[in-house]
């Protein structure tokens, strides 16, 4: 079944086309307006989305070689997410799937970034076996779930204040970094020395993470050592960066292995756009390593928001027979 997906949901335009979770295309039109005002702007991200959501389908089709008349469902992100940007890719989709006569899917975003390991560059690709545990960590999400299957997910343990995302971008914009700062710090980490700063982490009981504490010393040992040398920040940049990558790194790191501990599961994966963290990525590659655990780490086209993912899980929802009523309306906040 060829499925077209639409992902709008917050500052990403995308579409995807995927033959039976074979990737056929993927178009991404990002949004660079967001960047002078160091966060997303809701309602420019709703206008730009109107003005990509039709050349970026268009070509989505066209790079996977079909006519529109092969689209078998077009499955799209409901929520959770901006409900102006949400609003676009929801109309959209419904629009379309009636002209074309074919089935609606709807997809919930955090389904798509967990069941993002199923897409597939050739059809014998590998991809994680049931149940796995995986590490969910975006800009507005940071949750361990356990998957036992497409349509059977369990969230064991998440965020009980800012997201691993925030944390990134929060702290890089402390440092005067650019938008979204995640990257940013990712780059600069690759520099510094991971050891030079200690900030605070959290104590807490199950699987729950908290990052406001690190944050907060992030901010306090920056506000102490500018009060002595004024350049502190310029000549302590990649450390900075270094140390705090590290201690996120760290964080997510503690609850989610003793997850995988608690739980015994063998199969372990992550997501979101933190996943793509150089990072958190060698930490789960080597803890996987040490401890004969299969990993299923994205590859970085596919943490961020992308449609792929939402074709991936609305293919996922069509097997099963679930489909979308048109008069539905999109939703800006659903629990996983
Ligand atoms: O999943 P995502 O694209 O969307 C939202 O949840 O909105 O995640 C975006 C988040 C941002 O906080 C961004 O700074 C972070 O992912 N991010 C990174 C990296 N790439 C993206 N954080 C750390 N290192 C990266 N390489």
């Amino acid at each position: 079944m060829i499925i077209l997906g639409i992902e709008s949901s917050c500052d990403d335009t995308s579409a995807a086309v995927i033959d039976d979770c074979v990737l056929l295309s993927s178009v991404i039109a990002s949004q660079k307006v967001h960047e002078a005002y160091g966060g997303v702007v809701p309602e420019l991200a709703s206008r730009a989305h109107q003005q990509n959501i039709v050349p970026v389908v268009s070509e989505a089709i066209r790079q996977a070689g079909i006519d529109r008349k092969d689209i078998g469902a077009v499955a799209f992100t409901r929520g959770p997410g901006l409900p102006g940007s949400l609003h676009v890719g929801c109309a959209f989709a419904k629009g379309l799937a009636l002209a074309l006569n074919v089935p609606l899917v709807d997809v919930n975003h955090l389904h798509g970034h967990v069941l993002a390991h199923f897409v597939k560059r050739k059809p014998d690709d590998e991809v994680p076996e049931f149940p796995y545990l995986c590490l969910l960590v975006s800009g507005g999400n940071s949750q361990i779930i356990r998957v036992d299957s497409p349509a059977q997910m369990t969230v064991l343990g998440q965020t009980i204040d800012d997201a691993a995302g925030e944390a990134f971008d929060k702290c890089a914009k402390v440092m005067g970094l650019p938008y979204p700062g995640g990257p940013v710090i990712d780059r600069l980490a690759a520099e510094g020395d991971p050891s030079r700063f200690k900030f605070a982490k959290p104590h807490i009981d199950g699987y729950n993470y908290s990052f406001s504490g690190l944050k907060t010393s992030f901010l306090y040992t920056l506000r102490d050592a500018l009060k002595d040398n004024p350049n502190f920040i310029e000549e302590n940049k990649a450390d900075l960066a270094a140390s705090l990558q590290h201690t996120i790194v760290d964080i997510l790191m503690h609850q989610f292995t003793r997850a995988i501990k608690d739980t015994g599961i063998k199969t372990i994966a992550i997501g979101g756009g933190v996943s793509a963290n150089s990072g958190v990525r060698d930490a789960v590659a080597d803890y996987a390593r040490r401890h004969r655990l299969r990993a299923f780490i994205p590859e970085r086209s596919f943490t961020t928001d992308n449609a792929a993912m939402i074709a991936v899980a609305g293919w996922f929802k069509a097997q099963r027979g679930e489909f979308c009523d048109p008069t539905e309306p999109p939703f800006a906040r659903v629990v996983i």
